[in-house]
């Protein structure tokens, strides 16, 4: 043998691989791969696949690849539903308790929404319950931060984003940008979120029904709350009589961002709703960017 490199035999695989890497490969670069490449060959030894196997994997991470357009990101959707996304989500937005947590992003966020005044109302399509959320943007010690950016977004009470029915709702359905006062004060008027699947015609759905998993999500607000030193939020908060709560189809559930929904059995004059409504309080808590 010419250099001396292991030969591949199945007790070494993950070591014969991972020793062909050249020792000046980028160091981080060397570290993912030869993590990556024993924990699949100790996978693939557990599992022992046969052929046919293997070969419905590699179908099923082409079909994965087809799927995805400008507007799809099926290989994200996979991570969604295998609890990666929120993994990764959850190691790089470890928070001081008492700060909002993270939660995922998910596909549907679109950026320049249109800015409103505190007390604007984003439901433009008139349907579902209507809802008052509001609150004080403020950091760990209690002070608030004014000039937050808070960007909304959430479904129609059919259980679709806007971009998700181009033409059949109104454009900006849903979605708004607003700023918190000099106080750190927020308000804006919206409806009762619902729970809805995640898309479900592609690969990772079809997963999903072979898995015997639903693809509903509990009913949520999404928020991405930016204000300058401070690190960004991306986060939701949950209606809390959602029956989907402790079965959320990506994992994006967490104890704090479970909101109470108060419903009022009148109208507020102040806010200008003239009907029965919900209400959330909600206080967004950020903290210092460290870098
Ligand atoms: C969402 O909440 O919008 C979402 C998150 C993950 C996958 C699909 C949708
Ligand atoms: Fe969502």
């Amino acid at each position: 043998m010419a250099q001396g490199y292991p030969l591949f035999s199945e007790d070494v695989s993950d070591e014969v691989v991972n020793a062909r890497m050249a020792p000046d490969a980028d160091p981080r670069l060397r570290e993912i791969m030869s993590t990556v490449v024993r924990h699949l060959h100790a996978a693939v030894k557990e599992v022992e696949p046969t052929h046919e196997e293997w070969l419905a994997a590699i179908e099923f991470l082409t079909e994965t690849g087809h799927m995805c357009t400008e507007w799809r990101q099926e290989f994200i959707l996979l991570s969604d539903i295998l609890g990666v996304s929120m993994l990764v989500d959850s190691i790089n937005h470890r928070r001081p308790s008492g700060a909002t947590e993270n939660t995922i992003l998910g596909p549907f966020h679109v950026q320049d929404a249109p800015r409103y005044e505190n007390g604007a109302n984003i439901c433009l399509d008139g349907k579902g319950e209507p809802l008052l959320v509001s609150g004080i943007v403020q950091d760990v010690n209690g002070s608030p931060v004014a000039g937050a950016q808070i960007d909304v977004w959430q479904t129609n009470d059919d259980g679709f984003y806007d971009v998700q029915q181009k033409g059949v709702q109104p454009d900006w359905n849903l979605r708004g940008m607003f700023t918190s006062d000099t106080n750190g004060r927020y308000s804006f008027r919206s409806v009762k979120p619902r729970y809805y699947p995640i898309p479900n015609d592609g690969p990772v759905g079809k997963l999903l029904g072979r898995l015997g998993r639903h693809p509903n999500r509990a009913a949520h607000i999404h928020f991405i709350v930016t204000a300058p030193g401070y690190d960004t939020i991306i986060t939701h908060i949950f209606a809390p009589d959602c029956e989907y709560l402790d079965q959320d189809a990506v994992f994006g559930v967490k104890t704090s961002l479970i909101a109470d929904f108060e419903y009022a059995n009148q109208g507020d004059e102040d806010a200008g709703i003239s009907e029965p409504h919900w209400r959330v309080n909600w206080d967004f808590v950020l903290t210092r960017r460290e870098r």
